[in-house]
């Protein structure tokens, strides 16, 4: 196996993704970072250089399991100290699995200041994991959604009373390049738009007439839920977050923030015009207008600049929900690459989503717990024995699900704050059964993508309306589930998912929707971390450990 090394420098920069200037997070000036590619069992060497002047940095390898090496998660508060400006911190880890990843950042909102990119890890060849599938040639699609405020003036307005919301956002990226509509807006309202910048022109994806491609498609949304259409070309479905998938045929494929997929398409359309690619939100009532992209011919008569004669297809109607519910059902295990799940778990933590009101701040909780990071993190706080650094109680294990409409406005909005864990069983089988449920406005409940660092998860079941512990078990899917790391729960809906808590570390699991995570939707889970190896000490020096412990 080899060593990718790189050298990064974090920097903010004026950028242009959608043709209005706008600071951004950066690494080595450009948004989104470089893309990190290796072969399975590969060390990947990261040297970030924080030159943010007056802002903390940490990265997170998502998807990337970090077996024995859980202080290179990258999640600050969690497992490692943030990075000072001018500080250096090295990230080393071992991608010990093919497939399409990602990584961004993981301090504060710095995710949607534009900070992420892509990693992509071959499988080694003739190995057992070789792909299940032929192609021809690859590209890389990154999902994103765009704002024109700053990362400040947002994670302001949802700390505020009364809260001050995100919004939809102004643009859809696709490898960080969008269009914002209404140029002449932009400049009236103070901001600097030049819609004929080299910088926001849309990407051009370039195939031969006959071959197939594999796309490689991730989304590193702040907010939105996607669908993700290539004008005229069906999709197979093939991979979905590192694991092969029973092939499946889509017109279009929904993604939602920190999941990844690989479809199949065949260059089998008249050459000689263009055809979009197009992302549009799905699940919140869209706001932003489709982002798109160009898919070419070689050998056309059509120039690969060229806008396609069409309209862009916006997509599914963004409320329907079956439509959503039932390509996460058809995801399953690739029928020579089923892992089959133990048929049991030991434990069972039932966690209700809801929307909470806290001394006037709206929240997230789960289980009416809304959590909080520690300023020490749990890995060093654990491993140093610092009892005071988080609080020691355990969060619920579930919720009073007998009599609880998920589908009525909480009668008692009111949740408390906390920065306490869920320690696990090493080696036991862990059920999560996430319940989600009306917010706190009228008939409203939305998709969230929950997303476990250090393990990847069985899914074995979906379901809408209030999860049955003692009916819905029996209906799991315990013979081919997927393994994912992030999955949806839809609206009103339930997921039910199943993993191994083996892996030494402190975990995060929370939904990735920036600001829902920022506002207290996660938990953390510890399991062995007696068995972790002794803490590199560049991820300590914050809170109980200033003066370095
Ligand atoms: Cu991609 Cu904790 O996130
Ligand atoms: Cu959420």
């Amino acid at each position: 196996a080899a060593t990718v090394h790189q050298e990064w420098e974090i920097s903010y920069q004026f950028k242009s993704p959608d043709c209005v200037r706008k600071l951004a997070v950066t690494i080595n000036g450009q948004t989104p970072g470089p893309t990190i590619r290796a072969t399975q069992g590969d060390t990947v060497v990261v040297r970030v250089k924080n030159s943010l002047l007056t802002e903390n940095v940490a990265i997170h390898w998502h998807g990337i399991r970090q077996i024995g090496t859980p202080w290179a998660d990258g999640t600050e508060g969690v497992t490692q100290c943030p990075i000072l400006p001018g500080d250096t911190f090295t990230y080393t880890f071992v991608v010990d699995r093919p497939g399409t990843y990602m990584y961004h950042a993981h301090y504060g909102m710095q995710r949607s200041a534009g900070l992420n990119g892509l990693i992509v890890v071959a499988a080694a060849r003739g190995g057992p994991d070789a792909e299940p599938f032929r192609y021809d040639g690859e590209h890389h699609v990154l999902l994103n959604d765009w704002w024109h405020k700053s990362t400040y003036e947002q994670a302001t307005g949802l700390a505020s009373v009364p809260l001050g919301w995100v919004g939809e956002p102004q643009s859809l990226l696709i490898n960080g390049r969008g269009r914002f509509v209404n140029c002449s807006a932009a400049a009236a309202a103070g901001m600097t738009c030049n819609a004929t910048l080299p910088e926001c022109a849309a990407p051009v994806f370039a195939v031969v007439p006959g071959k197939t491609y594999r796309f490689r498609i991730a989304s590193v949304t702040s907010l939105s839920a996607l669908n993700f259409e290539i004008e005229g070309h069906e999709m197979t479905v093939v991979e979905a977050d590192g694991h092969y998938v029973k092939p499946f045929v889509v017109k279009n494929l929904n993604i939602y923030s920190g999941e990844t997929y690989s479809v199949l398409i065949k260059a089998d359309q008249d050459p000689n015009r263009n055809y979009w690619l197009a992302s549009n939100v799905v699940s919140r009532e869209p706001g932003t207008p489709t982002g798109t992209a160009v898919l070419s011919y070689y050998g056309g008569r059509s120039s690969p600049r060229k806008a396609p004669p069409t309209t862009p297809p916006t997509g599914p109607a963004w409320n329907d929900t079956t439509y959503r519910f039932r390509q996460s059902v058809a995801t399953v295990a690739h029928p020579a690459h089923v892992q089959p799940p133990p048929p049991r778990a030991d434990r069972t933590i039932l966690l209700l989503n809801t929307q909470n009101k806290i001394d006037g701040h709206i929240k997230w909780a789960l289980n009416n717990v809304s959590f909080t990071l520690p300023h020490t993190p749990y890995l060093v706080a654990m491993k140093n024995g610092l009892l005071g650094a988080f609080d020691q109680r355990p969060p619920p294990e579930t919720y009073a699900h007998q009599g609880y409409d998920i589908y009525a406005v909480q009668r008692n909005p009111n949740a408390t704050v906390s920065d306490g864990l869920y320690r696990l069983q090493f080696g036991s089988v862990v059920d999560v059964v996430l319940q989600n449920a009306n917010m706190l406005a009228a008939n409203k409940s939305e998709t969230h993508p929950w997303h476990l660092h250090g393990h990847d998860f069985w899914v074995l079941g979906y379901g809408i309306g209030r999860f049955d512990p003692a009916v819905h078990p029996a209906a799991y899917n315990l013979k081919d589930p997927i393994l994912k790391n992030t999955v949806a729960v839809h609206p009103y809906g339930w997921t039910a998912l199943r993993f191994k808590a083996d892996n030494p570390g402190v975990w995060a699991f929370h939904c990735h929707i920036e600001s829902h995570f920022f506002m207290g939707m996660g938990i953390v889970f510890e399991e062995g971390v007696e068995r972790v190896a002794q803490l590199p000490k560049e991820i300590t020096g914050c809170g109980m450990t200033k003066g370095g412990h």
